[in-house]
């Protein structure tokens, strides 16, 4: 039995004070029964965030991190720094840094196996571009980018990992994929992970569904044979809402 896991990609939004008048907005309603909940925040933010909802079952996680120790890299965060302000999980190979800053299939493994090294939570994210699904080629793109984010990820590592299928074209745009077109990604990504690390292990990989999901339409979506969870971008950043969300 997979937990569901209800995720909020805060993306660059809200500032500290902004984040502590959101966790005083949730945190005495926010409790959740056999549901794992987080949010993905700011750098920035996370401290805080996590100190504001101390006591409560919602984890802090982040959004990018480079993949090497330490180093020369200006401007960059490494796990073992996230680690160290709380945040347990990490978004890696979102569309928006795919493709607004030069993340590739090769940085999203070495971000998956530096990420597993520091006990972090990898959330990994694939999609299609509307181009793609319109060529027929989702499949191919899809299969391809878990492909090479898995390689040399050991089984042991890859069930303590994430995945989120985000339709590039359903991101922030209002239009979600249907239900039943989320499922179909998500059981060819089972099917790959299948391929990949037999039946097992690809049973126990959480796979997310994200894209416009709101409240009115997360029990849908998480009705389906192989989705067992949302990473939620807009509406994650109201509270009332995230609240639905996480009681979907
Ligand atoms: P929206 O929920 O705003 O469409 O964003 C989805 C997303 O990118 C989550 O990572």
């Amino acid at each position: 039995m997979r937990k569901p896991i209800i995720a909020g990609n805060w993306k660059m939004y809200k500032t500290i004070s902004e984040a502590i008048e959101f966790a005083n907005e949730i945190k005495h309603d926010c409790d959740t029964e056999n549901v794992e909940v987080v949010i993905c925040a700011p750098f920035t933010i996370i401290k805080d965030l996590k100190n504001a909802l101390e006591g409560t079952n919602v984890k802090i996680g982040a959004q990018n991190f480079h993949y090497e120790d330490e180093g020369a890299f200006t401007g960059e965060i490494s796990a073992k720094m996230l680690r160290e302000v709380g945040a347990e999980y990490v978004i890696v190979g979102h569309s928006e840094r795919r493709q607004y800053f030069n993340e590739t299939d090769e940085t999203v493994n070495l971000k998956v196996k530096k990420a597993l090294s520091e006990s972090l939570t990898p959330i990994i994210c694939v999609g299609e571009s509307l181009e793609q699904r319109d060529s027929g080629i989702t499949e191919k793109i899809v299969t391809d980018q878990i492909k090479a984010a898995f390689s040399t990820v050991s089984p042991e590592e890859a069930i303590k990992t994430v995945i989120a299928y985000e339709p590039i074209w359903a991101i922030g745009t209002g239009k979600t994929a249907t239900s039943a077109q989320a499922n179909e990604v998500c059981l060819e990504i089972r099917e790959e992970l299948l391929k990949i690390y037999g039946e097992e292990t690809s049973e126990k990989i959480r796979i997310q569904y994200g894209g416009s999901v709101k409240p009115g339409n997360i029990k849908e979506i998480m009705s389906q044979s192989d989705i067992d969870g949302a990473l939620v971008g807009g509406a994650s950043l109201v509270a009332e809402d995230y609240l639905k969300l996480i009681k979907f």
